[in-house]
């Protein structure tokens, strides 16, 4: 039995991310947008999924994560939902579902809560947007922070740089990290940032960071499953690692199978009726 199926399987909840964080083990957290590939992550013994607005783009083929629906996020959500027991699901609250309105926020966050059954919801952004973390969070729901690269604002970047690289920045993503603790948010994603600021944003909070390329001072990270896993493949920053390829091991399998199709090696005589 591998050290993963070895993992107790009891429910990943907010306070057992908060006990890893105090306790120093780090939290390890993956995508997944459907049933099958959650099952796999479940079965692995993932800490916390991410149904994330990636599935923008690795799921639907859009350039950003703009165009996802919260319809489209449910689906996502409600599929994951039906596959695990253990890891806390968090989904991504879409672009312009919780930016503009505090009581939008709050039906969108409870929509996500009520039609998929997940377990928390994650937005993108610091003091902008305390008046919809707030009212979400006063309603019962956990909410997941993230800073830095947030690539709903891609079109207010112009580009998918490292953020915080300056000191005003950084200043202000310091300040945005102990506001979002303050207001209540469980754990805060903070993406492409350097990893000397990931560290000491860490060491200023009380709950969890998990980074993805932040470097290893935080306290879990995360990675979009389709990137480590290298079925796709047109995305290569640095702090991506791959731990498969499995584009080409597709490859290779529909290959051989177009090729016994064709010269009628399959099926053969044990796989028919
Ligand atoms: O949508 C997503 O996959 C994310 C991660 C990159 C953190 O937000």
């Amino acid at each position: 039995m591998s050290t993963a199926n070895r993992v107790n399987k009891s429910k990943v909840t907010t306070h057992v991310l908060q006990e890893m964080k105090l306790k120093g083990e780090k939290i390890a957290m993956l995508t997944a947008y459907d049933f099958s590939m959650a099952k796999i992550l479940d079965q692995a013994n993932i800490d916390v999924i991410l149904v994330g607005d990636s599935a923008s783009n690795v799921m639907a083929g859009h350039k950003t994560t703009l165009p996802i629906t919260l319809n489209d996020m449910i689906y996502h959500a409600a599929s994951v939902m039906r596959a695990v027991s253990r890891p806390l699901v968090v989904v991504d609250l879409p672009f312009g579902t919780y930016q503009g309105n505090s009581k939008e926020a709050l039906s969108s966050a409870i929509r996500i809560m009520k039609e998929s059954g997940a377990n928390a919801v994650k937005m993108e952004g610091g003091h902008e947007i305390l008046e919809s973390i707030t009212r979400i969070i006063s309603a019962g729901i956990p909410v997941m922070g993230h800073l830095g690269l947030t690539p709903q604002s891609i079109h207010k970047f112009g580009t998918y740089v490292v953020r915080a690289t300056v000191e005003e920045e950084a200043n202000q993503l310091r300040e945005d990290a102990k506001i979002l603790e303050q207001a209540g948010c469980f754990a805060l994603i903070l993406e492409k940032i350097p990893a000397v600021l990931a560290h000491e944003v860490t060491a200023s909070l009380k709950i969890p960071t998990i980074g993805i390329g932040a470097g290893s001072g935080v306290d879990g990270q995360v990675l979009v499953l389709h990137d480590m896993l290298g079925i796709t493949q047109e995305f290569s920053p640095r702090f991506l690692r791959r731990y498969h390829n499995l584009k080409e091991e597709i490859l290779g399998a529909v290959a051989t199978y177009i090729n016994d199709v064709k010269t009628m090696d399959f099926p053969n005589e044990r796989e028919q009726y």
